[in-house]
């Protein structure tokens, strides 16, 4: 039997249909990865918007060690999706977020997929199920939903259902894997997936206490980066709880402070998008640039994405090397 790790570095050729943001992106990424990228996207600006991202994310790559025999001309672009799969052995979708743009597409393609390809949406929101709805055999179709930019930011969640065929979701994980990706499996179809719907519950009490007055858009954000945030990219907020037990553990920790979070959890606000608050809140966002562009911030959200997973990475290979005085150093710094 081959096993999901082994077709996975099979995988030479991806087909990306859609190359606006996300899918210029991932073109970057699997071709520093070391494949070949077929791009199908109907718009002809797409090529040279792509070529010149490619460009541009590649000294990140290259400062994270992720460039595998990569090289960035092994890219082709094609006007109609089916010449952009019909070589691929994976595929990732990264069209617009609208169920009949997405459908129409895989009912289009579907022919000319090879046997065993596999095909991956980026679909932030959809559901599996309706994106299902348009295949005859919707069994090679997975989930693999990315963060902006897919090429830096490693995390992709992946969901199959019960009419997925074996093997599938595993082969998909092996992919990412060998592309540098953390990847987890989302059990149940709920919409927004895992990341963004703690993203969405994050971002609404953020709205709701700048509504409130309590505090400016940019020390909301402050508060986030300068605190919170900086733990989140380090562990999860689990495991960040048990250590605030000191030691005594998780079960500790929710009866100490569990009355507490009721409390706050009970005074938690529930703003809505309306167009007075999207202008507060673009108001705030405009103070917070200072006047900068959008390529300056861009850079600066990228340089300091690398330079955190480069010290994240140093001391996973620390941990990893097992080097007690190293690790000591670590664990007792809380
Ligand atoms: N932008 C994000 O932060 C983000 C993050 C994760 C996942 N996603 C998901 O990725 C997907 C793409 O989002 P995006 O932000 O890259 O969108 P985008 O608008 O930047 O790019 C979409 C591209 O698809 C092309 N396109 C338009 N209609 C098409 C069609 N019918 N067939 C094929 N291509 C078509 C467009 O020309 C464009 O280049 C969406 O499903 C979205 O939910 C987005």
């Amino acid at each position: 039997m081959i096993e999901a790790h082994d077709r996975a570095t099979d995988i030479e050729v991806v087909g990306i249909l859609g190359g606006g943001t996300i899918g210029a992106s991932w073109s970057a990424l699997f071709l520093a990865a070391g494949c070949e990228v077929h791009v199908y996207d109907p718009s002809p600006e797409v090529e040279q918007y792509v070529r010149d991202y490619i460009e541009h994310a590649w000294p990140s790559l290259d400062a994270l060690g992720m460039i595998d025999r990569g090289d960035p001309d092994r890219i082709r672009f094609f006007s109609d999706p089916r010449q952009a799969v019909t070589q691929a052995q994976f595929v990732q979708e990264s069209v617009p977020e609208r169920i009949d743009f997405k459908r129409e597409l895989f009912t289009g393609i579907e022919a000319a997929l090879p046997p065993d390809t596999v095909v991956a949406s980026s679909s932030s929101g959809l559901l599996l199920g309706e994106m299902q709805q348009a295949w005859k055999d919707p069994g090679r179709l997975v989930l693999g939903h990315p963060f902006n930019p897919p090429h830096l930011i490693p995390l992709v969640e992946l969901l199959a259902n019960e009419r997925t065929a074996d093997g599938v979701l595993e082969r998909a994980e092996a992919f990412y894997a060998r592309c540098g990706k953390v990847t987890i499996r989302v059990k149940k179809e709920v919409p927004a997936h895992v990341a963004n719907r703690l993203q969405a519950a994050l971002w609404r009490e953020a709205i709701h206490l700048v509504c409130q007055g309590v505090a400016s858009v940019e020390d909301v954000d402050k508060a986030i980066t300068a605190g919170p945030g900086l733990r989140w990219a380090v562990m999860g907020p689990h495991m960040l709880f048990n250590l605030g037990s000191g030691g005594h553990g998780m079960d500790v920790f929710c009866e100490r402070f569990g009355a507490s979070f009721h409390r706050w959890w009970d005074d938690l606000g529930a703003p809505q998008l309306t167009t007075e608050v999207a202008t507060m809140l673009s108001a705030g966002v405009r103070a917070e640039e200072r006047g900068r562009s959008f390529t300056s911030l861009s850079w600066e959200r990228d340089a300091k994405i690398v330079e955190a997973l480069r010290a994240l990475k140093r001391v996973d290979r620390l941990l990893a090397a097992g080097e007690p005085a190293a690790s000591e150093r670590i664990t007792t710094a809380r």
